[in-house]
């Protein structure tokens, strides 16, 4: 499963998912928590129900953000949306593994029921919304077999914690965000599952949104969450490894291979030793 670019849809608008669904997304979202309101919520569960039995094949992967558990709505957003068609939900506002050892209990149960394989639906967590999240993003590791990624998420921390912003004059983030950004990275290479990077608020400005990307990859994510259609090939681009990084980490791999006894290689006038050959497989296994 493919997790470079995630498109939010708002789960009660039918209109944004035609459009999302043309957008060139690996993922759509759609999202039953707050994009949606309160008063919309049972129609954006049937609505998402609905689309789900569209069997028309899809270059893209159906994930569900459902409602988070103290809000008592998870599990019927999840006896709603659980059938054939769904990949995976998003968990919002998750305290740590215990809230998805819950959800992946009722999976278990709702999957048998509507005859769909055991673990089909995968789940990512948006897994720094809250303050004691914070101090859990060790226990993703070892991971639930069905998590795939783990994402973050700034502004219901900031609510969380009373912050007043979680950005500087400049754009960035301050240091509250900037941590759970990084334990994000690492709880998600620890777990071994995908970092995928929060979403950038402004739409209407792209070359803002690729230079974040950028950064982004750099640090080590491998993907990014949109909330806009035209967000998505800026972040799919930004995302793949170019050619010359493949070729570079092909070239890696290929060295190594010819001296399996060798621990430190020289190619070119530069040090090769085992992170670089660890990276240059992540390298063709995010090109594959
Ligand atoms: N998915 C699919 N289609 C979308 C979309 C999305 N996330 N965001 C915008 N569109 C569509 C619009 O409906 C519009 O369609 P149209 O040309 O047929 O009228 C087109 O793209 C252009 O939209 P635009 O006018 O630029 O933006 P907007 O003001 O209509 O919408 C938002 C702005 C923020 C409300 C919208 O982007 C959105 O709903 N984003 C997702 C929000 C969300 O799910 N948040 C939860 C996670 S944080
Ligand atoms: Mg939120």
């Amino acid at each position: 499963m493919r997790l470079r670019s995630l498109l939010f849809i708002p789960g009660d608008s039918e209109k944004k998912f035609a459009k999302g669904s043309a957008a060139g997304a690996d993922v759509l979202i759609l999202d039953l928590e707050d994009a949606v309101a309160p008063s919309r919520k049972i129609e954006a569960r049937a609505i998402v129900s609905r689309l789900l039995e569209d069997r028309t094949p899809r270059s893209w992967s159906f994930f569900v953000r459902v409602n988070p558990l103290d809000t008592g709505m998870t599990f019927t957003d999840m006896a709603a949306v659980v059938k054939p068609g769904l990949d995976g939900l998003l968990i919002p506002k998750a305290n740590g593994a215990q809230d998805i050892n819950r959800i992946a209990e009722e999976l278990d149960r709702l999957e048998q029921q509507a005859g769909m394989a055991l673990g089909t639906v995968k789940i990512a967590v948006v897994a720094t919304e809250t303050p004691i999240a914070m101090f859990n993003l060790g226990s993703y590791t070892p991971a639930h077999p069905r998590l795939v990624g783990l994402t973050w998420g700034a502004e219901d921390l900031a609510a969380a914690i009373g912050a007043t912003a979680n950005k500087e004059e400049d754009g960035s983030w301050t240091e509250p965000y900037r941590l759970a950004r990084s334990l994000c990275l690492y709880a998600a290479a620890a777990a071994d599952v995908a970092p995928i990077d929060t979403l950038y608020a402004n739409f209407r400005d792209p070359e803002g949104l690729e230079l974040d990307c950028r950064r982004a990859r750099r640090d080590g994510f491998t993907g990014r969450i949109a909330i806009h259609p035209d967000q998505v090939a800026t972040i799919n681009r930004c995302f793949a490894p170019s050619p010359e990084e493949i070729a570079e980490a092909q070239m890696i791999v290929d060295a190594f291979a010819a001296q399996p006894d060798a621990g430190t290689l020289g190619i070119n006038g530069k040090m090769y030793d085992i992170p670089h050959l660890k990276a240059a497989q992540k390298t063709l296994a995010n090109a594959a």
